[in-house]
């Protein structure tokens, strides 16, 4: 098989290579819609899904599938994992043109650009995103189903559980309705009643490492809202990642708790960009969650304990899979350090 990336290649170029292929693949997908979907409509998806974004999610889900490989990203492989990875970022998109509406953070600004309902209207912004769903399921569906049935349902499980009521959704409604004895089950969605044959005891072990995670268990409801609305997606573009490179159920496990604990450190420097940086470097608003009352790890611990929490979460995210499962996990090894110090 020819390798597209090495494992020994610098973190930079699979960062850039991933990021133009992916916007490449992007572009496409709205050029096949052109015909068929009404002009404005489209006009509305494409402005968000073709904004300039880091185009995360998509990455992790090639990263995922190289660790389960052995650490180089095959040719075969970026194709296969090709319409996971845009479908998870159809998903993003349609979840940041909704949470920007006036309803939700109200923001005038994403990526650098006015947000979708600022650009057009309401009604468009709401159109669009609807629309985005769907389109992502049919992309499973149709590309993934057409070659290998089985895993499509399982990859239509798992980005469903990921975006919906018990994953993104739910934690959005956290967010906007916080309440401290709001603390969900951990791991909900993703990991349960996806391991058939893996022990209960050796989940159970797992989970309540998970669960122990948190310094302070009264942060424990603000971790699980932070779980769903952030971690989730991220945690199904891992475990797509791996289910479409052949990870065993052990593996996809461990790459589930892998992408919890980077998700939480996803949203934990979200927070602290907010209210650290600068509109310009961000690309959006900055210091709204106080604006907003929002309840943070950085509006409860402060700067300096959040950036250790993070360090920390990047501890167990490692351990996860640094370890025999995994012959070589250096892509997604290597990404903790990045999302770590990440400055936008
Ligand atoms: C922003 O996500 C919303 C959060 C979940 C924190 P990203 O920081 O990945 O946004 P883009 O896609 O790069 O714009
Ligand atoms: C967004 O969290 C999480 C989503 C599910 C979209 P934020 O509301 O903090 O994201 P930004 O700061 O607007 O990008
Ligand atoms: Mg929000
Ligand atoms: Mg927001
Ligand atoms: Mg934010």
């Amino acid at each position: 098989m020819s390798d597209f990336l090495k494992s020994s290649d610098p973190m930079e170029l699979w960062l850039t290579t991933l990021k133009n292929y992916v916007n490449e693949e992007l572009e496409k997908v709205c050029e096949n819609l052109k015909t068929e979907v009404p002009a404005r409509l489209l006009e509305s998806i494409s402005y968000s899904l073709l904004a300039p974004g880091k185009r995360i999610r998509p990455i992790l889900a090639y990263f995922s599938a190289a660790s389960v490989q052995g650490g180089n990203l095959a040719l075969e492989t970026l194709r296969k994992v090709t319409p996971a990875a845009l479908a998870v970022e159809m998903i993003h998109a349609y979840s940041l043109i909704h949470d920007d509406l006036p309803a939700m953070d109200d923001d005038d600004y994403r990526r650098g650009r006015l947000t979708n309902h600022k650009k057009f209207d309401e009604a468009t912004a709401i159109l669009a995103g609807d629309a985005l769903q769907p389109l992502a399921m049919d992309l499973l569906a149709t590309e993934i189903g057409n070659e290998t049935p089985e895993i499509a349902v399982q990859a239509v499980q798992i980005l469903s559980r990921g975006a919906g009521a018990l994953g993104m959704v739910g934690g959005q409604m956290d967010d906007i309705y916080f309440s401290p004895d709001a603390c969900r089950p951990i791991l909900p969605m993703t990991l349960l009643g996806c391991f058939p044959t893996l022990s209960g005891e050796f989940c159970q072990k797992e989970l309540e490492k998970f669960g122990n995670s948190s310094r302070l268990t009264e942060l424990r409801a603000l971790e699980s809202m932070q779980d769903r609305k952030t971690g989730a997606l991220i945690t199904s573009a891992v475990m797509l990642g791996g289910l479409i490179a052949g990870a065993s159920e052990e593996q996809l496990f461990r790459l589930g708790l892998y992408g919890q604990y980077l998700g939480l450190m996803f949203q934990i420097t979200d927070d602290l960009l907010d209210a650290t940086s600068t509109a310009e470097v961000m690309g959006k608003k900055v210091g709204k969650d106080t604006d907003k009352g929002k309840t943070t790890w950085v509006n409860h611990l402060g700067i300096e304990d959040s950036r250790q929490y993070v360090e920390r979460l990047a501890t167990l995210a490692e351990e996860e899979i640094g370890q025999d499962a995994f012959q070589d996990a250096t892509p997604l090894i290597s990404l903790l350090k990045y999302v770590a110090q990440r400055n936008h």
